[in-house]
């Protein structure tokens, strides 16, 4: 006779106290990294038409924006240069300058805002001529092992300008070991290594090569060496050799797209996956925004929920300091 359910998950739903009390996921600052673009002078503030909202900021900018990070419980910050052209060649060697801009805002940085954490970027392509992250050959292919050594180099000239956390960006093979062995011989044994593990040739990238200066320079794609996104299977085999030459952490990138991947990783290996949510994905919520399509505030959260759920430790995401200021609240 009783058509009703005894059972009613909207019970616990019905109020704003219970649902908080029934979450299974939290999203606080502490989830959060942000990512930055570095512009060479002084006291410039260059905004990127691409990523409305975000700008590159000169050494003192990056310094005040790691002090908001502090006050808005943002545990690090990522660091990208926008290496000026005249310094870009075809073998990236500025990448191995231990005055250039990016190891500038590291030492600026660390000496103003030391408890915040930075991570830098290794791979070549805002250096290079040709926008590639590697050497190039003469058929334009990116040569594995001699791009791996530079790499290594970038790694430590960027652990000595005081790099927490150094992020290789490039997926060469063998590249984690190498550097692992590298900090280690150097003595930077605290030096941690985020590896952009399954990083996939994606379209998405588009506004972060306008923020880094390389887009009209890029010849052909990096299809070469970021992975096929039909690929699964593929992205576990990555993660496990980079796990397995001493990677501390992995990232999946990018984000939304790529949320089985980050689900999977977190479920064969247990050990803290990162996610990007890169400017593309970024760059596409605006535009929602803009097109009245959605509201920012909640699309934000909503979007950044859904990698705490699928498993991350952490996501790097340029609404950052926003949804640091929405969950302050
Ligand atoms: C380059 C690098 C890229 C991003 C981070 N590091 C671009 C690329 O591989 O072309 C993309 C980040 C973003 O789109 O927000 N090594």
């Amino acid at each position: 006779m009783s058509a009703y359910p005894a059972l009613r998950l909207r019970r616990t739903r019905a109020t704003a106290w219970s649902r908080r009390l029934h979450a299974e996921t939290v999203l606080t600052p502490a989830d959060l990294i942000w990512p930055l673009f570095i512009a060479e002078g002084d006291g410039v503030e260059e905004p990127i038409a691409a990523l409305p909202g975000v700008s590159r900021w000169s050494v003192a900018g990056i310094v005040a924006r790691g002090r908001e990070a502090r006050d808005l419980g943002i545990p690090c910050v990522a660091l990208f240069p926008n290496t000026p052209h005249h310094l870009r060649s075809d073998d990236g060697a500025e990448a191995l300058n231990p005055d250039n801009l990016m190891c500038r805002a590291i030492r600026a940085l660390k000496d103003a805002v030391p408890e915040v954490g930075v991570l830098t970027d290794v791979a070549l392509d805002p250096y290079t001529t040709h926008g590639h992250d590697g050497l190039v050959d003469a058929a334009g292919y990116v040569v594995n092992d001699r791009t791996a050594d530079a790499l290594v180099r970038q790694a430590l000239n960027q652990a000595r300008a005081g790099s927490d956390i150094v992020a290789p960006s490039d997926m060469m093979d063998g590249r984690i070991g190498l550097i692992r062995t590298a900090l280690e011989g150097e003595g930077h044994v605290n030096v941690q290594i985020m590896s952009y593990a399954a990083k996939y040739a994606s379209a998405f990238y588009g506004p972060f090569r306008d923020a880094v200066g390389s887009r009209g320079l890029l010849k052909g794609d990096k299809k070469s060496y970021q992975m096929d996104s039909a690929n699964a299977e593929e992205a576990l085999r990555e993660v496990a050799l980079d796990l397995d030459e001493g990677a501390d952490t992995v990232m999946v990138k990018p984000g939304l797209p790529y949320l089985d991947i980050i689900q999977r990783v977190k479920a064969r290996f247990g050990v803290p996956v990162f996610a990007y949510q890169v400017s593309g994905e970024y760059a596409m919520i605006e535009a929602a925004v803009a097109a009245g399509a959605g509201e920012r505030d909640a699309l934000v959260l909503e979007t950044l929920m859904a990698f705490k759920r699928a498993g991350c430790s952490g996501v790097l995401t340029y609404h950052a300091a926003h949804a640091a200021r929405l969950l302050g609240a």
